[in-house]
């Protein structure tokens, strides 16, 4: 693997939101770009949560990407109806799918309205199927995450059980999260670290400690879940704010 090819793990800080947001936009339209050039779909697995909402917008646009092509996926959802204000995919429906002609049968969506362990299998039976060559899961060609300020991400939460058997996709997850809904499916660390491109987007003051831990402290994946996100042969990028990276020693 020459160094082209070595997985990277970049942290990349802005000094503004307009900056962060359209950096990644620029990323997140060449890697489709490529993603279709090399093999015709661009599988691409949103995150829910707030910040990536400015990308969403920026990206809601008929031209921002080869939609034809774009299969969406959710890289954890809350268990609500799907036209719940608290639902991720309805977020990203009303603030980007609603405005892209990306095809309805390209949209898997996690069955929110689901019981939490019957919405796991189905979403797990959604990714066997889009792999479509007996693996339990497709290689996504991104990732959108976040991170939280308690260190998780998806929906990997501090303290949850943990590793999840290797060729298990999907878990249903009972989160200990102030003001959002508990009950969650989430991809398992192993899908995140199969895929080819993962983007972390994290701002704020808020996240600096958490930020800090994940990149620079003690790898304790148990307390700080989103170290658990590292692609085996992909590339992990970190957009975050000057605030956010406000603790980081080596920015
Ligand atoms: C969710 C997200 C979650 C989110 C973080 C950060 O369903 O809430 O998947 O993991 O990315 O909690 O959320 P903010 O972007 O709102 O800070």
């Amino acid at each position: 693997m020459n160094e082209a090819e070595k997985p990277q793990s970049q942290l990349l800080v802005f000094d503004s939101a307009a900056a962060l947001y359209r950096v990644a936009e620029g990323y997140v339209q060449r890697l489709a770009e490529a993603a279709v050039q090399e093999r015709g779909s661009f599988l691409f697995a949103l995150s829910g949560g707030s910040t990536p909402q400015p990308l969403f917008r920026r990206l809601a646009d008929p031209h921002s990407l080869p939609w034809a092509c774009t299969h969406v996926f959710w890289g954890d959802e809350r268990m609500v109806p799907p036209d719940d204000p608290e639902s991720n995919y309805h977020q990203a429906a009303s603030l980007l799918l609603d405005h892209v002609p990306v095809p309805p049968s390209q949209i898997h969506r996690i069955p929110g309205e689901e019981d939490p362990v019957s919405a796991a299998e189905m979403y797990a039976q959604t990714l066997r199927a889009t792999a479509g060559d007996g693996a339990a899961w497709p290689r996504f060609d991104l990732a959108l995450l976040g991170l939280g300020a308690d260190g998780h991400t998806a929906s990997l939460f501090p303290g949850s059980a943990f590793p999840i058997a290797p060729e298990v996709a999907t878990e249903a997850v009972l989160a200990k999260t102030e003001n959002r809904p508990p009950a969650r499916v989430t991809l398992t660390a192993q899908v995140f670290n199969s895929a080819r491109h993962v983007i972390f987007l994290v701002r704020g003051e808020e996240k600096a400690e958490a930020l800090a831990h994940v990149l620079e402290g003690e790898y304790k994946p148990r307390q700080w879940p989103a170290q658990r996100i590292h692609p085996a042969d992909g590339n992990l990028l970190w957009f975050v704010d000057e605030a956010a990276a406000s603790r980081l020693v080596s920015k």
